[in-house]
């Protein structure tokens, strides 16, 4: 079999690793591989390049992803899907593995429909994806944001300040509540749940009263701008309060072995699909699993948010 890889919007720590696993488990069954550089964009203009054992090699550590991503507009189009579509039957290539989000997935969707076999790998950090309980770079992003919110912590009690982290996700507070639970955020703004100012400024107020030393805020950005959230506690409480918008730093960086791991594990499963001729799907990790279901399927689904957990970390914040 002829398999076509390319990665798709905002990358995300362990792309290398899939790319890396599904290049070599099939390789080692006989089959051929091909590189797609900058997403939907380059499969359009017909970007191939082969992919040989070695080519994958000292990638597995990196952040990133080596064939590099792109958010392409004309892909959306029927016409620029046409496009594409030439370009692999061109290249005599039958199969194609888009690691992404779910705009990745809508896309990987349509080619489907047009007769083209594809397989997603969900590539985000935002862990917004419904089926799968993480998304790959999900759990390198949320250990990165614990360790910055651990530094921020120090300086924050060293001058009884309020901070303000804010933390990426999109429409999701996935990331914030996960990096919050962990570093033990007063509070924790994410746009899945109702909040309101006085209720942020009465807990960090009431938590300075009890003789804590700092207060520590995580903000989704789907749910507020940290900035705006110091100004008000500022305002409000007449407490010191300072924002850190901490941005792509939490995009990159060496993956996890959590994330090295499981991507390893879809490579393999993305291969037995094709091998089986099960094709239009999502690989995914649900409990210990790495499962599979139709695209479209998954697509239908609002992505979970665990409210126990949020609920957990109230309690927790006092
Ligand atoms: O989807 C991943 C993500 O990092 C989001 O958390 C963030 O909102 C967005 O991508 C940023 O996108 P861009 O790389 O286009 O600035």
């Amino acid at each position: 079999m002829n398999i076509a890889i390319l990665t798709s919007g905002g990358d995300s720590q362990g792309m290398n690793s899939a790319i890396r696993a599904i290049t070599r488990t099939a390789i080692v069954r006989g089959h051929k591989v091909f590189g797609v550089k900058k997403g939907y964009q380059g499969l359009m203009e017909g970007l191939f390049t082969p992919l040989d054992l070695r080519d994958v090699g000292d990638i597995l550590h990196r952040g990133g992803t080596f064939l590099q991503s792109a958010r392409s507009q004309e892909f959306r189009e029927p016409s620029g899907q046409e496009k594409a579509i030439a370009k692999l039957k061109e290249a005599n290539i039958e199969h194609l593995v888009v690691i992404g989000g779910d705009g990745s997935y809508h896309g990987a969707l349509a080619l489907f429909g047009r007769g083209v076999k594809t397989y997603c790998l969900p590539g985000t950090i935002d862990n917004d994806i419904a089926y799968t309980d993480y998304t790959i770079g999900f759990d390198t992003t949320v250990n990165l944001v614990v360790s910055l919110i651990n530094n921020v912590r120090d300086t924050s009690t060293s001058h009884e300040r309020t901070s303000i982290i804010e933390v990426m996700g999109r429409g999701s507070g996935n990331i914030a509540l996960h990096a919050g639970v962990a570093s033990g955020a007063d509070v924790i703004i994410v746009p899945e749940v109702e909040w309101n100012l006085e209720d942020v400024c009465n807990e960090i107020s009431e938590g300075f009263n009890r003789g804590k030393k700092h207060g520590i805020v995580v903000v989704a950005e789907g749910a507020a701008s940290g900035e705006a959230v110091a100004e008000e506690i500022e305002k409000r409480t007449g407490l010191e309060a300072r924002s850190t918008k901490l941005g792509y730093v939490q995009r990159g960086g060496s993956p996890s072995s959590f994330d090295r791991i499981f991507t390893s594990r879809m490579g393999d499963k993305v291969i037995e699909c094709m091998e089986n001729g099960i094709s239009g799907v999502a690989i995914g990790i649900e409990g210990k699993e790495i499962t599979y279901h139709p695209i479209h399927e998954v697509l239908s689904k609002k992505a979970d948010f665990d409210f126990k957990l949020y609920e957990i970390a109230k309690n927790l914040s006092r």
